[in-house]
This record gives structure tokens, sequence and C-alpha cells, in this order.
């Protein structure tokens, strides 16, 4: 039935655990996943590893450390990492880890400092990661900090748009090209500004008792919504009227989804340009065609939710980060994305909406991480063994650059998800064997 364009399915699938090989399944007709890569805690480890510390992996966004010595703290897979502003303005992403015994040297969140002074012994750290001064010196020979150097930086660091990234493996594609036909769409969710400035603000912050590849997978499913959101969106529309429920009802089914290379892929609706006033979305409008001209001010403007592969969304009010905790826990932080230049009361009302409508304390995020909680108790079930990702896939079209586009509701973009996490999760030893 399957043919072997990235495994055929096992027999038996729980005890053939040879390979990654055999965990994605897809042929002209069907697209299957086999439910251990969301259950099982050795392929957890295994994407840590094979996914998060090749990739290049979302870490921080610019404007969080705008002024010389700020930082901020985040993690890479699980490798610990400070994003931090030297005293000229360039960002270094440094391993959060002492030179000495390997305590974390900065423990807060976020903040503003000269030095970075370990808690245990007192060594003390530039904010490009240079060692200052070990404390007590006489205990140690001459010449014993340059042997050792400073705070071990991240192999790769590279910025696009604002957005830092950084990579643990020292080889592989640049960003740019990691990001390859995505790029554009970085490009559209920064022009959401006026002046191609997006700031975010504080995080709001949760986690779920589920896989991290449930969030990957669900912010660019155009097929839940009005199923698992029904309740939420009759809701809205008693607050918002006929007209917004006449819109919602209007757009369903309208759109496109998009699976890039590496993994990236997107959902976006155009003909929709979210949920301001009439009024106000014709002055937001033509701030942006001021700038970028008309057609594409339609273009920028649109519904769009852009996942990157693998950690980070752009939704059209915010960014959002998903951090793989163990195999059933993550926890996701959400930044509301202040646009520079917008009209003071477009920034206003997007904050709203995001607060009560799409964030995890809104009607419709929480809808969201309840189905992701209901994904991991029901593969629980593990005799049933494979999912199938199998919408739309015998209408998708698929450009030469290996660019496939399918209906709003497709799993286009999760198929676009797996055929890039079955190839990251083989580039390695046999399953569960690592180094
Ligand atoms: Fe950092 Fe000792 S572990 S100074
Ligand atoms: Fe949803």
């Amino acid at each position: 039935m399957f043919d072997t364009m990235i495994g055929p399915v096992p027999a038996t699938p729980h005890s053939v655990h040879s390979g990654y090989a055999g965990l994605v399944a897809e042929s002209a007709v069907d697209f299957r996943v086999h439910t251990s890569i969301y259950t099982d805690a050795t392929i957890f480890e295994d994407e840590l590893e094979r996914i998060f510390e090749t990739s290049w992996v979302y870490v921080a966004h610019d404007s969080e450390v705008p002024a010389p010595g700020d930082y901020r703290t985040a993690v890479i897979g699980r490798q610990p990492v400070i994003v931090s502003r030297d005293q000229q303005g360039a960002i270094h992403l440094l391993l959060n880890t002492c030179r000495h015994r390997g305590n974390v040297v900065c423990r807060e969140e976020r903040g503003n400092a000269s030095v970075f002074r370990c808690p245990y012994h007192g060594w003390l750290y530039g904010s490009s990661g240079e060692l200052l001064g070990v404390s007590e010196r006489g205990g140690y020979s001459e010449g014993f900090e340059q042997r050792l150097g400073g705070l071990v930086p991240v192999p790769r660091m590279a910025v696009y748009r604002g957005l830092i990234f950084g990579s643990l493996s020292p080889t592989g594609e640049s960003l740019e090209d990691y990001l390859g036909e995505a790029r554009e769409y970085v490009d559209l969710w920064v022009e959401r500004s006026p002046n191609g400035v997006v700031r975010v603000r504080r995080p709001h912050r949760f986690s779920y008792h589920a896989n991290w590849k449930f969030q990957a997978e669900n912010g660019a499913d155009g097929y839940h919504g009005r199923y698992v959101h029904e309740s939420a969106f009759k809701t809205t529309s008693q607050f918002q009227g006929q007209a917004r429920e006449e819109r919602r009802t209007s757009v369903h089914g309208i759109g496109a989804t998009r699976g890039f290379r590496n993994g990236h892929c997107l959902l976006e609706r155009p003909g929709t340009r979210g949920e301001l006033p009439a009024e106000l979305l014709e002055e937001y409008l033509e701030a942006l065609a001021g700038r970028y001209g008309p057609q594409r001010a339609e273009r920028i403007a649109m519904v769009r939710h852009v996942f990157l592969f693998p950690n980070v969304y752009l939704m059209d009010d915010h960014l959002r980060v998903h951090y793989p905790i163990q195999v059933d826990r993550t926890e996701v932080h959400s930044f509301f994305t202040f646009l520079e230049g917008a009209p003071a009361e477009v920034n206003r009302l997007r904050l709203k909406n995001l607060q009560w409508r799409h964030s995890q304390a809104g009607l419709i995020g929480t809808d969201d991480v309840e189905m992701f909680i209901g994904c991991q108790s029901g593969m629980q079930a593990r005799a049933a063994g494979w999912i199938t990702l199998a919408r739309g896939l015998e209408s998708e079209t698929q450009t030469d650059s290996g660019e496939r586009l399918g209906g709003s509701s497709d799993e286009t973009p999760q198929r676009a998800i797996y055929r890039h996490w079955v190839h990251l999760m083989t580039q390695g030893p046999v399953m569960g064997q690592r180094g």
C-alpha cells in the first residue's frame, strides 16, 4: 500500500524500532506518523540532540536586548544560553555555564549588567563572554585566564529581521538559506509594522502536559478551528455581533497552506485583514500602503501563521516559542508584538485581541491546549499505532523548488514538518543509540 519514499509502515511497529525512517510513512494516497514519536521518551531525547542541537533554533528577539549591557537567558533544546549585547552594540550568544565548575552564570531571565558574576565562586565575565577575573587570584598560575578562555560561544549565531537564532552545530547552511522560501513570510510579518520594526513585549507563558510537536502542528492547522473553537467563536460573536460571525463563516475554507523545505510551513487566509474595525483598518492599510505599496499592504495584512521549524510561530499579533521539556511536557512563551509606526489604537486593539481571544488565558487558546492533552492521552492506546496526516495529499501541488501548496484545511504544513523531522532524525546512529 505504501511507497518507500520515506519509509514503509512496519508490520509490527512497536517491535520494529530499527530506525526513524520507519515511523513516518508516505504513499501517493496516505501519510502516516507513528504515535511513538509523541510518547516515547527515548525518541524525545534523540529529538533534542538531532533536531534542537543541529538546527537553527530561535532564541530571542533583538528588541529584548536593545541597549548595551542588556541580556536575556534562554535555552536551545536543554542547553542554557545567554543573549547579550556588548558595549559596542554587538549581540553575543553564549553558553550559560561557568568555565570553573559549570554553574549557571546568569540566573535572571533578563536585565542589564556590566558583568556577569558567577554565584558559586564569584568569577566575573564581560557581556561578550570574556573572563574578566577569577576570585582569590593567587591560587592560580600565571596566564591561567588566557589559557582557559571565557564563556563558550554558541557555535553559530545569526539575526534575521530582528529574530535571533542560534545553532549548536558549527557547520551547516546559513540562516538565510535555512529559512529559504519561508524568509519572504518573515519579511511580511515584520512589515506589519509600517516602519519595518517590531518589538516584542514580556511573554505570557504556560506549560502543558503533552508533546511539543502538538503545538508545532497546531498553529498552521486550518482544519480544527470550527470544531475545537466552536463555543469560543459563538461567545466572541456575541461580544462582537453578527458582523463578526458572518466574517468568520465567510472566511472558513478560504486560504492556503504551504509547506517548505526544512519543515517550515504556514497557514494564510487571503482576503482577510484581521480583527480591526473597518475605519481603523483603513487607516492602518493606508500607513502600510504608504510604505510598501497597496498590493503588498494587502498581502502583509492578511491573517497568516508562519512556523519556523523547530520552535517558533510568527502570528498576526504575537510571536510564540515552544520549549520541549519532557516527552509529555512543553512550555510555551507568547510575546505580544508591538508594531512601530502603526496607529496607537491598532496596537491597543491587537493586544486586547490577543489577551481575550488567542492567548492561553483567552477564549480560544485554551481549547487548543485541551486538544494537545487529549492527543497525548489518546495515544496511550499504543495498539492503534499510527495517526494520519493525509488530508489534501492528493491535491497538494509542488513547485520546482519543492514548496508544496495545499488548501486551507489541508495537512500540508504538518507533512512538511514530518518530512523534515524524519530527515533530521535519520542523520545519526540507530534510534536510541546516542553517543
Ligand atoms: Fe563559577 Fe565556581 S562555578 S565560579
Ligand atoms: Fe486553535
